[in-house]
């Protein structure tokens, strides 16, 4: 679908097209061979393994030029997908080992690079900074120190990725504290292994205002109504979710019920080379599971535009090439 498209929930290695990182595993002659499948796609048996996969493709990455290069392919992909707009998840983790000033110039690399793309591809980009949970609390603190002191015009939020299963939500309070005092905006992975306590957990214990996914929601009507109360927004990707096994397909993908029940959704792709997917295959699927129209698609990306994390200008900015007498 051609529709203007507005992209919350993306993790940017996650996006790394599987030739990319081929390519850079070959030029620094790292045998990373054993994660991909016969048709050069990423190979992983369940989330846990993807996890792993996930990681080592990422070890490939190992300069600010890397991340450089990263960053425009990424973007090319999403422009193509009519994205006119997108957060994706920075992990210190991956760039530059929590180390302040490495991550300094890893962010600088990638910001580069999207003022690059916004000229050229007119998709503008954001970042959030996002601890890993399975790598523990205590690395994460390091992280929010590298989110806080950079938070400002491109870093505009914090987050929380990975095993859903280690820990709780709130093992990583202080970290959210730091990065709220530092003026970002929160988001929290939960509801996606895990059901509706999780979510319950992250919006407690976090005081973050997205969800990442939080589709097992439906699990626990009080809770969709609250949600649908609080305006607490969803960032939903329906590909991943069935990609992963968590749905059997997209007609029993609880988007569709959260919607119809007034929770605010959005819709974005994760790790889409990982998940087959692309932001004009995910509106296309759901257009097909729920009948959805250009309206629906309209109001969605408004949805998404009115939760992104960006300042008020770039939001103003943005908002009318989401209309459809833009030209
Ligand atoms: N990291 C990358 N993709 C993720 C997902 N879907 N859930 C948790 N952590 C992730
Ligand atoms: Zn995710």
């Amino acid at each position: 679908m051609t529709l203007p498209k507005v992209e919350l929930h993306l993790h940017l290695e996650g996006a790394a097209p599987p030739a990319f990182i081929r390519g850079l595993a070959q030029e620094k002659r790292i045998d990373i061979s054993g994660i991909f499948a016969a048709d050069g796609s990423y190979a992983y048996t369940d989330f846990w393994h993807f996890l792993k996969v996930y990681e080592a493709a990422t070890s490939v990455l190992t300069s600010p030029e890397d991340y450089h290069r990263l960053t425009l392919a990424v973007l090319e992909e999403s422009a193509k997908s009519g994205v006119v707009y997108c957060e994706t998840f920075l992990s210190p983790d991956f760039c530059g080992g929590r180390d302040l000033s490495a991550w300094r110039e890893y962010l600088h690399a990638i910001e580069e690079a999207g003022t690059q793309a916004e000229r050229t591809m007119g998709v503008t980009l954001r970042g959030i900074v996002t601890p890993i949970r399975h790598f523990g609390p205590e690395k994460a603190k390091q992280v929010a120190l590298c989110a806080a002191e950079t938070a400002g015009r491109f870093v505009v939020g914090f987050g929380l990725a990975g095993d859903e299963k280690v820990g709780k939500p709130g093992d990583f309070a202080w970290s959210f504290d730091m990065a709220r005092e530092a003026g970002l905006r929160l988001t929290c992975h939960a509801g996606e292994w895990l059901g509706p306590d999780s979510i319950r957990d992250a919006l407690r214990d976090l005081r973050v205002e997205r969800i990442g996914h939080g589709v097992r929601a439906i699990e626990d009507l009080a809770l969709v109504d609250e949600l649908a109360e609080n305006g607490v927004v969803l960032e939903v990707c329906p590909g991943s979710n069935i990609a992963l096994g968590i749905y059997p397909g997209w007609r029993k993908h609880p988007i569709g019920e959260l919607h119809r029940r007034g929770v605010k959704v959005t819709v974005s792709t994760d790790d889409p080379p990982f998940f087959h997917t692309t932001m004009a295959r995910e509106y296309d699927r759901l257009a097909e599971a729920f009948d959805w129209d250009e309206g629906v698609f309209r109001e969605i990306a408004r949805t998404s535009l009115d939760a992104a994390f960006c300042d008020p200008d770039t939001r103003a900015r943005i908002a009318p090439l989401l209309e459809p007498d833009h030209a």
